[in-house]
């Protein structure tokens, strides 16, 4: 079997590897892939030339590389409707439809939907007028609000405000937005620990991979601007199993059966983030797809092969196959060029050094993002450049291997940078034990 992941990133990287490993595939093409995607591995072939969002170009690959399966692994690429396009075209296609995807890419609907079949969700409004969306946060008063832009925005389309003022200022904010901001939903702010359990849907059952806790700011202490991701850690100790039979039965099953009465039942990846609030666990956002950088601590931890269990969810198959995940515990630590998230621009084309020695300490994998390899040199090429996984017993060996193995790497000038305590939270609750 030939497979095709379209995208770029460190969470592509890990899906390519993984089906890479399956007896079952011959060869891997990544649409474009980055500079380490095709570094190790024979089976796995980039296509620098074909952009995400090049759906001519990709089809065109499809053809030629002899393609059985495409994994539209990607946000905008899911949004865009990439799954039907490809099944209409006759090519088998993973991940969810464009109108199951409506969970991720309009968060108004996906809200109500949630109200709808009684999901457990923060008290919210959804405005697409300013001077009424003023009116409410003037009676609600200065409290910890989220004002949501309705559509992908980057993941930059979320504002926090804890007084009045603030949150006026986020509602005009909304407009920079664009369309994605005509809508926006005033959010109660919730207060706890929040974590991330991804789902492997077939359109009726599910299973639960494991749970996964990322780190968005920037810096140490959860201090600094969001990002996409500065590091996780999987599995997230917060998620009992108390906490996931919860989430089964609050969350899950009605999603499952709700979707599947909406007419737009749910198959591909389905991701969670949920907050463990002192009122249960409360849905923050569903995703459609894997996590990045979560995918690259959980993929690795399936045993089973992966082709098989994307054919088991296509054909509706997944009650059949067993599927086990393994104990371990990984961190990935997200290496970026100085500056990210906001201007790391003088870093373009700086000379990385040390990843290969790095990559080959055990227990550690590298997966590429934004970062371009010519000849044996790679070099910085957008924000986050590169992920380190280090795996273990529990989170302290995993986080001790991780940075053990970043510490051999650099960037010209001294521009590297990275948080130094992913996985905080579990290495507190372990040394209190
Ligand atoms: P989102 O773009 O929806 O993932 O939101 C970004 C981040 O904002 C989330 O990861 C949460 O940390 C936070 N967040 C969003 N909505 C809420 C809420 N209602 N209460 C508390 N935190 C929230
Ligand atoms: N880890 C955040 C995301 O994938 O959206």
């Amino acid at each position: 079997m030939n497979v095709l992941v379209i995208g770029q990133n460190g969470r592509e990287h890990a899906l390519a590897e993984t089906y890479a490993k399956s007896k079952r595939v011959k060869k891997v093409i990544i649409t474009p892939g980055n500079g380490l995607t095709d570094l190790n591995n024979k089976k796995i072939k980039n296509y620098p030339e074909v952009s995400m969002t090049n759906f001519d170009g990709i089809v065109n690959v499809c053809e030629k590389e002899s393609i059985d399966l495409v994994d539209v692994a990607q946000d905008d690429s899911i949004a865009a409707g990439y799954v039907n396009r490809l099944q209409a075209l006759g090519i088998k296609a993973f991940g969810p439809t464009q109108k199951a995807s409506q969970l991720e890419w309009d968060k108004a609907w996906s809200r109500s939907f949630m109200q709808k079949y009684d999901l457990p969700i923060p008290e919210y409004r959804s405005f697409s007028d300013i001077k009424s969306a003023k009116e409410y946060v003037q009676k609600l008063g200065d409290r910890l609000l989220f004002i949501k832009a309705y559509g992908l925005a980057f993941g930059k389309g979320v504002i926090r405000t804890e007084t009045k003022e603030q949150a006026y200022d986020a509602i005009d904010q909304m407009k920079s937005f664009g369309k994605a901001g005509e809508t926006f939903l005033i959010e109660e702010g919730l207060i706890g620990e929040e974590f991330s359990l991804f789902a492997i849907c077939d359109g009726k059952d599910y299973v639960i991979a494991k749970s996964a806790q990322d780190h968005k700011t920037a810096f140490d202490n959860d201090l600094g601007p969001n990002t996409g991701g500065m590091g996780s850690v999987a599995p997230a100790l917060v998620a009992t199993n108390q906490i996931i039979k919860e989430v089964e039965d609050t969350i899950l099953k009605p999603l499952m059966s709700g979707m599947e009465k909406e007419g737009r039942p749910y198959k591909g990846i389905l991701y969670l983030g949920a907050m463990v609030t002192s009122r249960g666990v409360k849905i923050i956002e569903f995703n459609c797809r894997w996590g990045d950088p979560e995918a690259e601590v959980i993929l690795s931890s399936i045993e089973i092969d992966y082709y098989d269990l994307v054919d088991a969810v296509i054909n509706q198959r997944l009650s059949k196959i067993k599927i086990s995940f393994d104990e371990k515990t990984r961190i990935s630590v997200a290496g970026c060029a100085n500056g990210y998230p906001s201007d790391y621009t003088k870093v373009k084309g700086k000379e990385i050094l040390g990843l290969e020695t790095a990559m080959e300490k055990p227990g550690i994998t590298i997966f590429g993002s934004g970062i371009k390899r010519v000849g044996k040199k790679f070099s910085a090429n957008g924000g986050r450049l590169f992920y380190v996984i280090g795996e273990g017993k529990d989170v302290i060996e995993a986080r001790k291997k991780t940075y053990e193995a970043m510490s051999l790497i650099s960037i010209e000038d001294d521009n590297l940078h990275y948080r130094t305590d992913i996985g905080w939270r579990d290495v507190e609750r372990l040394q209190k034990k």
